[in-house]
């Protein structure tokens, strides 16, 4: 069966919107790299949870609904975002869901790639 698009608005700090598909499945980075988004430095690590530059901000409704609770993984990552949130995730670990079809994530203006 085809998997579910869901649409998906990445909101640039300086208020550009960057309107996008996924699929059921895709991380939100997944969703990045398949649309060619141009987002600087973004998913360095390849969703290897060992950069943080995939740093998102989420709808805090939608950071509530989320069955897939931050791991402790992620909690430390996201210790190093720069710009960190009470709603920020990591978009490698954010998999879309039906649901979640007309989400609108807010991309920091600046990453941190914890590597470095
Ligand atoms: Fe590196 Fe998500 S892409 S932690």
């Amino acid at each position: 069966s085809e998997k579910a698009e869901v649409k998906v608005t990445f909101v640039r700090a300086n208020g550009e919107r960057i309107e996008t598909k996924g699929k059921e499945g895709d991380s939100l980075l997944d969703v990045v790299v398949n649309n060619e988004i141009d987002l600087d430095g973004f998913g360095a690590c390849e969703g290897t949870l060992t950069c943080s530059t995939c740093h998102l901000i989420l709808p805090k409704d939608v950071y509530d609904a989320l069955p897939d609770k931050p791991t402790d993984e992620e909690m430390d990552m996201l210790d190093l975002a720069y710009e960190l949130s009470e709603t920020s995730r990591l978009g490698c670990q954010v998999i879309l869901t039906k649901n979640l079809d007309g989400l609108e994530v807010k991309v920091p203006s600046t990453v941190n790639d914890a590597r470095a």
